[in-house]
């Protein structure tokens, strides 16, 4: 049978070869034609749902004629085995690829996914094993992204480990943040022949584990670590005298008091967000606060405003950003259809990504705006905060097909109830691969530029 074609296979089509050789079976002409009508046609058949695939692909939109046309040349002997679609993009880490912005593209159909599978990752939540826990699809663990300007190197665990030697790797936020820690531990240890010369510091288990979790890779006498803190800043005890229904505070001006352990490390990865609403604060009991003072009166924007600023300044206070390198990813979309999570919405079923971003809640598009206007604030001051922005909320929009659903209580429990589904979550392989590959985009470019000063960079053009 025909398979999906990839780019690897969509080399020159021996068809020279097939004709010298039907021309040998001349006894039998007459069924070798009905045969290369057969063959004929599944490869036509076959090149229109490739052709579709692309498109859908690119977001549904048909690839242009020029594109079609070349597609269809299938003998052009220089087609190699890049894909048309790469044949003018320069690589993201070369100095021409200096500028693209590699967060800006689509998704495309790619075989040669996933880099990984759960099954042979131990470091994975349950929540995570969506194939293990009975999704019966696939298609969500075949997408790549490409950049429109620049092509992204292909993720190799040992160059990255190999950098990361003697080194540690910090990743800070909320649950998400956690669902791509695990992924790319799961990445990296892929690599990894000897599986136990990789383990928890502390001995403790990788499921449901509060607090943080700090994984050596013991060749490489690295850590890659997970801190859990859902708001960054400090979350504790009401002062004394606020109000009755006051359980907690938010101290919008403090950071959380493991920050102390993150601010020596190597590479700092943030995310903040998914906590940032009414539902887990204020409703809950959880109020702001600054100084002394309980701002009852302050929403949740306000509140998360003032956090990153907090952040901001903590990097710029007590982070020696000469030695280390700060990522904050942006918010990643949740995709309830006809409610939240907790009043029946759902995800279940979706099994391709869509273009339009209707599933995307407004509240995304407001967090990601007040994230871009407090980072920008400190990268134009004078004061200058170096800081990557993995800005991941739009590419990952269209991805509602890439969520747990109801795939996310182990093996035995699940499918969970229909009404109780996490369309917030990720299946892993899935997704937060495709942040790691931009996150070991950006984390390469800048060890080259860290190597070579600029002046020989420049020399070596
Ligand atoms: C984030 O990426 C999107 C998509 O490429 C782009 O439109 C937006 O301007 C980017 N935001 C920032 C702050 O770079
Ligand atoms: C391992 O890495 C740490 C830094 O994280 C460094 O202090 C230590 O010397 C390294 N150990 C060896 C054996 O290289
Ligand atoms: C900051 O880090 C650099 C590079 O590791 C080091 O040379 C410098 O002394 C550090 N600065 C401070 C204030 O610790
Ligand atoms: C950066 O600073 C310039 C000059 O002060 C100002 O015009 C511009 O709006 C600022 N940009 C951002 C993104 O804050
Ligand atoms: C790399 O260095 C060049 C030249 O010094 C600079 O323009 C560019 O912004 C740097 N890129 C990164 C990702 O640090
Ligand atoms: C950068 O390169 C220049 C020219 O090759 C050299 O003179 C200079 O010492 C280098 N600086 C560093 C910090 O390596």
């Amino acid at each position: 049978m025909c398979k999906v074609p990839v780019q690897q296979d969509h080399e020159t089509m021996p068809s020279f070869d097939l004709c010298s050789r039907f021309k040998r079976f001349k006894l039998f002409e007459p069924s070798v034609g009905v045969l290369g009508f057969f063959l004929v046609s599944v490869c036509v058949i076959c090149s229109f749902f490739y052709l579709d695939y692309r498109a859908v692909a690119k977001g549904y939109r048909v690839p242009n004629q020029g594109e079609r046309f070349m597609w269809l040349k299938l003998d052009e002997p220089s087609s190699s085995s890049s894909s048309i679609s790469e044949i003018k993009r320069v690589d993201f880490l070369s100095l021409e690829g200096e500028g693209c912005d590699v967060f800006d593209g689509d998704w495309v159909w790619d075989e040669s996914y996933p880099l990984y599978e759960s099954k042979d990752c131990s470091f994975l939540d349950e929540g995570f094993r969506c194939t293990e826990n009975g999704r019966p699809d696939l298609f969500y663990t075949k997408w790549r992204w490409q950049p429109k300007q620049c092509n992204l190197p292909r993720f190799d665990g040992r160059v990255m480990l190999e950098k990361l030697r003697n080194k540690r790797l910090v990743f800070v936020g909320d649950s998400i943040g956690r669902n791509q820690w695990e992924s790319l531990l799961c990445m990296l240890a892929s690599v990894v022949d000897n599986k136990d010369s990789i383990y928890e510091v502390n001995g403790n288990p990788i499921t449901k584990h509060k607090g943080f979790l700090v994984f050596k890779f013991k060749d490489y006498n690295c850590t890659v670590e997970y801190y859990r803190s859902p708001f960054l800043v400090l979350q504790s005890r009401p002062p004394p005298g606020s109000p009755q229904n006051t359980k907690t505070t938010l101290k919008l001006d403090q950071m959380d008091w493991n920050s102390i352990r993150w601010k020596d490390a190597d590479f700092l990865v943030f995310n903040t967000g998914h906590w940032w609403n009414y539902e887990k604060t204020v409703k809950v009991g959880c109020f702001f606060q600054e100084g002394k003072k309980i701002e009852t009166e302050m929403t949740v924007e306000h509140a998360y405003q003032r956090s990153l600023e907090t952040v901001m300044q903590w990097i710029r206070n007590e982070v020696n950003t000469s030695k280390t390198r700060v990522y904050f990813r942006t918010f990643a979309p949740v995709h309830f259809r006809g409610g939240d999570w907790r009043t029946g919405g759902s995800c279940h079923l979706e099994t391709l990504p869509e273009l339009g971003t209707s599933l995307v809640p407004a509240e995304t598009w407001e967090l990601l705006e007040i994230v871009t206007d407090v980072l920008s604030a400190h990268s134009n001051s004078s004061y200058r905060i170096k800081l990557d922005m993995l800005n991941v909320t739009q590419m990952t929009a269209p991805r509602k097909d890439g969520h747990a659903s109801l795939y996310y209580l182990g093996s035995k429990e699940s499918p969970a109830p229909i009404h109780r589904q996490d369309c917030s979550h990720w299946c892993l392989p899935g997704v937060p691969d495709a942040w790691n590959e931009l996150f070991y985009a950006v984390f390469l470019k800048h060890s080259i530029n860290d190597t070579f000063n600029s002046s020989t960079y420049e020399a070596k053009v």
